[in-house]
């Protein structure tokens, strides 16, 4: 079994994120990891570090709103001096758990690229590039992908149809316009953003140090999240209705076989993007594996990351 090391998580406070906290923070003593956890700073990131605290687990809060470069450029140093004083045990594993689904693809982040794709790609992107250099093998990263970067009939019902993909600069690029292009605009960009992250795991693993695994985590559909916090309150109450039906996905279910795929030895051996949904490893559609635009990607978001540290 590899030491447990450190494991820094995003998108901690709520739903998935949250209990996959919980979950490695309750395992026994020798395969409990030391945490970091990168959230808004406030009242919710506080109760989950204390939680985390009371089962026993060595935690990090570290504040970053991830719509802000700026503020995920701040806690990648903060992350890599607290490894370098050896305030935590050596890093293993990265899980980039954070997500949004704006409800209007008009909104942009601090740096001015479309939420959704900002916050989901872009910031992930800026953060595992500035530590990828500081973990420690065997390691791991951890993506969260979502089959709605396929067709998928339920989740259309929703309003989260597939992904329609573009130049990754054009992704970037908010809508404009007088009137919200609506719900189903905002469906198309979160699957955007979940298949950018099917072509970032696979370039990445191209990149990354051969002591660094990278894979891809769907959770199964867990309806009744802060994911769709924007829908029409009617589609809100028909997600939360179907969050009832037996054998749906729930963040309490399914974050603990994410805190899995941070520290299991199951996953041990996952690499080059492989895609587990909640406990199978699944082959992603001929779509999610493309050359081009994979390194079409990894370009443009170098560019997109650069272009958000000149001044304005
Ligand atoms: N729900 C599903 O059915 C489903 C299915 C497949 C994949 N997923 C993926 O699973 C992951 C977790 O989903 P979930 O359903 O647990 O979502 P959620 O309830 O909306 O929680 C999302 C987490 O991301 C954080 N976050 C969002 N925007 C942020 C920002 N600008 N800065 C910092 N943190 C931010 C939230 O923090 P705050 O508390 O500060 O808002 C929260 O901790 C996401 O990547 C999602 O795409 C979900």
């Amino acid at each position: 079994m590899t030491e447990p090391g450190t494991v820094l998580i995003t998108g901690p406070t709520r739903n998935l994120g949250r209990h996959a906290v919980l979950a490695m923070a309750a395992r026994p003593r020798a395969r409990r990891p030391d945490l970091l956890l990168v959230g808004r700073a406030g009242r919710d990131l506080t109760a989950v570090a204390d939680e985390a605290r009371a089962r026993g687990a060595r935690v990090h809060e570290i504040g970053c709103d991830l719509s802000r470069l700026a503020d995920v450029r701040a806690a990648a140093t903060t992350a890599r001096d607290l490894l370098a004083e050896g305030a935590v045990r050596p890093l293993r594993a990265l899980v980039a758990n954070a997500g949004t689904m704006s409800a209007d693809t008009r909104v942009a982040s601090s740096d001015g690229y479309e939420l959704t794709f900002a916050v989901n790609h872009l910031a992930h992107a800026q953060l595992i590039g500035d530590l990828l250099g500081s973990f420690t093998a065997p390691a791991r990263v951890v993506l969260l992908g979502s089959n709605t970067y396929h067709a998928n009939v339920w989740r259309r019902l929703l309003g989260v149809p597939e992904a329609k993909w573009a130049d990754p600069v054009e992704l970037a690029r908010p809508a404009t316009g007088a009137e919200a292009p609506g719900m189903v605009a905002s469906g198309v960009a979160y699957s955007n953003a979940k298949l950018a992250i099917l072509y970032y795991a696979h370039e990445l693993q191209r990149r990354a140090d051969a002591g660094v695994g990278v894979s891809v985590f769907e959770p199964g559909w867990m309806p009744g999240t802060a994911l769709g916090r924007g829908a029409p309150a009617a589609v809100r109450a028909i997600s939360r209705a179907l969050g009832q039906v037996p054998g749906v996905s729930t963040p309490r279910r399914s974050g603990p076989l994410l805190a899995a795929m941070a520290l299991d030895d199951t996953w041990a051996h996952l690499r080059d993007g492989a895609f587990v949904v909640k406990t199978r490893l699944t082959e992603v559609r001929p779509a999610a594996h493309d050359r081009d635009r994979e390194r079409r990607l990894w370009e443009a978001t170098a560019e997109l990351l650069a272009r958000a540290r000149m001044p304005r």
